[in-house]
């Protein structure tokens, strides 16, 4: 086997190292020791965007970006959307192992005895003019919490740590079907512990009238995969977030509440809401090759369509395209899946798009199911926000537990101007 090393030799001073290599990576650090001379503070790498940068280890979730493959804890995403139920991909996603039917008993009555809010939240969210953008309700509300469980900033107690672990998973959907409610002018719902999570998040979300409210099976099903596909999704945007703000050994509750803002932005979880703007615009299949052309031109993006890792058909859009079936056998076929679907098509035959590989994400089709689903586009964001909840979560306990991590502090090449004094 050959040697597991990286020579390099400074052209500056003659000088040459020899950095061991681990799992294709050479510690930054190891970097240091190159200096010019004593007062030199040594070298570093610059990575804006962080693109070549590992920044932990991770046993959670595994992604071939060039093969377009996704794992849970090594499970592939198509086997856990099939068979598994969200609560047991959280379990698994949290724990590393599937849990035992009993276990299972004991994690879907602890998160279902978790789902009410404090009612004072409720007042709080009443607060919010009627239009507020669910999301900015659902960031605040969750940051709010942090100061109903003063106790979650014990961030090293075990135990602590997975009550408020189990609280947020529980209280995510109640908050964010609140933020609906809201919107709508509709009274809240409180949860109803007989139904399932995505049974009861329905429920919270559209019963009217009725003493009780049964969800459509179907539709209840499909919200379970679409969970299960939200779930995890690496060191992205919103889980660097999550780390980052978490690494100050802050509560749970105010590092998620920043997750979620980073989720929020239209290059990340915001996506799924251009996506349908971006569908609604377009209008009709015939204007289609003309909106190519826009953005070949370099007038906008194809919203969902595009990924930092998967240089490849996103595993997760294949499954929903699924489930959009599913859906709309139920709802009745939304019009602008016709237009995605064309879109799709044409992009994918389209040297532009192919030669920079870029394919659809999960956002492409997610809004349409969900607007098939009954849900105004702003609330895309907190439906991703909800499943996320539990990756991010899953994330900052493994980088509570890692002990090469410290508070993120990341340099930087100062470029501004030099020592000067004040005019006299
Ligand atoms: N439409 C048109 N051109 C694109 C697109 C797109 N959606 N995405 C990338 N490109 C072009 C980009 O202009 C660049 O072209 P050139 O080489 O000529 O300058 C090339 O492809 C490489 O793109 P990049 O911006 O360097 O790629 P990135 O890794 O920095 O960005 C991305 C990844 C997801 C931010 C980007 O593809 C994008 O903005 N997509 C649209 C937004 C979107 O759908 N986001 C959801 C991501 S999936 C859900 C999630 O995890 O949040």
């Amino acid at each position: 086997m050959p040697e597991q090393t990286l020579t390099i030799a400074d052209n500056r001073t003659g000088e040459s190292y020899t950095l061991p290599i681990e799992n294709g990576t050479v510690r930054a650090m190891d970097l240091r020791q190159i200096k010019i001379d004593a007062d030199d503070f040594g070298l570093m790498t610059y990575d804006p965007a962080l693109m070549n940068t590992a920044s932990t280890r991770s046993a959670i979730t595994f992604i071939d970006g060039d093969k377009g493959i996704l794992e849970y804890r090594g499970y592939p995403i198509e086997q856990l959307a099939e068979t598994c139920s969200f609560l047991q991909v959280a379990y698994l996603i949290l724990f590393g192992e599937l849990p035992s039917e009993k276990q299972l008993a004991a994690w879907t009555y602890d998160i279902t005895h978790h789902t009410f809010v404090h009612e004072n939240i409720k007042t709080l969210m009443q607060a919010f003019r009627y239009d507020a953008h669910p999301m900015g309700m659902f960031i605040s509300t969750v940051a709010a919490l942090s100061t109903f469980y003063p106790e979650a900033n014990e961030v090293n107690d075990v135990e602590n740590r997975l009550v408020q672990i189990k609280r947020l998973i529980a209280k995510v959907p109640t908050i964010a079907a609140y933020t609906f409610r809201h919107n709508r002018g509709l009274r809240y719902v409180y949860p109803d512990n007989d139904l399932s999570y995505t049974g009861n998040f329905l429920n919270m979300m559209f019963k009217m009238t009725e003493t009780k409210y049964t969800a459509n099976r179907a539709l209840e099903r499909a919200l379970d995969v679409l969970f299960i596909l939200h779930a995890d999704h690496e060191q992205n945007c919103s889980t660097n977030a999550m780390r980052s703000i978490g690494s100050s050994r802050v509560d749970p509750y105010s590092a998620t509440a920043g997750a979620a803002a980073a989720l929020y932005g239209p290059l990340h979880g915001g996506a799924n809401e251009e996506v349908l703007k971006m569908l609604s615009r377009i209008e009709n299949t015939r204007n289609i090759p003309e909106f190519i052309q826009r953005v070949k031109n370099g007038e906008g993006k194809l919203m969902g369509f595009g990924h930092r890792v998967y240089k490849n058909y996103d595993p997760r859009a294949r499954i929903i395209k699924r489930v959009a079936d599913d859906v709309f056998e139920v709802t009745g076929r939304n019009r602008l899946l016709d237009i995605a679907l064309e879109l799709e098509r044409i992009a994918l035959e389209d040297e532009y798009f192919i030669s920079r590989k870029l394919y659809p994400n999960v956002d492409f089709y997610s809004g349409i199911i969900y607007q098939a689903m009954g849900l105004p586009v702003a609330m895309f964001p907190v439906m991703f926000a909800i499943p996320r909840t539990l990756g991010w979560l899953a994330q900052w306990q493994e980088m509570i537990t890692d002990s090469e991590q410290k508070i993120t502090r990341p340099r930087q090449i100062f470029v501004g101007h030099p020592r000067r004094d004040l005019p006299t």
